[in-house]
């Protein structure tokens, strides 16, 4: 059997009750055979300090050796004020340094947001289509998958219930897959 794709899924929110990281569970579970999502937390990160670089924080480390392990990426983020949260711009930067050593180098990606908004956080999402440019990743376009309302989406326990979302991630992880396979080849 060939081995599983690894997918390291970050979620772009540290809230308990993060709808993002409700989204990145249902995405873990609903993963095709082929795949499978470690879920990174990026809490424990300082604040990115060029002077850390040389000698970088334990939780720095541990972060790139997991998306240096990863076979791609999926980012499922909020949208704050049109853009992406600090913390996930934060968790970027620490993975593109030191100049020279980007771990994120070359690496597939796919994107999800949601929000309670009707845009389902689309605006985030063509800001970070835009630093995956830099850092060189290849970005997954199709299917876009924006979950707007997403407080109608999920029951009291944090379980996703509604059908259509299931059936987009699905086929975007598929996607996800195969491009992955394609640009290893
Ligand atoms: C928001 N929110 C928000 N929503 C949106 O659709 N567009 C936006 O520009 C913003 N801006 C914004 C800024 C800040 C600082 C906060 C805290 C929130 C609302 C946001 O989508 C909502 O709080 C989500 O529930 C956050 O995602 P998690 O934490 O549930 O994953």
């Amino acid at each position: 059997m060939d081995k599983k794709i690894k997918i390291l899924g970050i979620a772009g929110s540290l809230r308990q009750g993060s709808y993002n990281k409700m989204l990145l569970r249902a995405a873990a579970e609903l993963a095709p055979t082929e795949a499978e999502i470690e879920i990174c937390d990026i809490g424990a990160l300082p604040m990115y300090n060029q002077d850390l670089e040389t000698n970088a924080p334990p939780a720095v480390t541990e972060f790139i050796n997991k998306i240096k392990n990863a076979d791609a990426v999926l980012f499922v983020t909020p949208e704050y004020n049109y853009s992406i949260p600090g913390v996930l711009k934060n968790a970027i930067d620490w993975g593109s340094r030191p100049y020279g050593k980007n771990c994120w180098e070359d690496k597939p990606a796919a994107i999800m947001s949601a929000s309670p908004g009707m845009l389902g956080g689309s605006r985030a999402q063509y800001g970070l289509r835009q630093i995956l440019v830099a850092i060189n990743m290849h970005a997954l376009n199709r299917p876009e998958i924006f979950v707007p309302a997403v407080q109608e989406k999920f029951d009291k326990d944090g379980k996703l219930t509604d059908e259509l979302t299931k059936a987009k991630i699905k086929e975007q992880l598929e996607a996800l897959a195969a491009w992955t396979k394609r640009l290893q080849k």
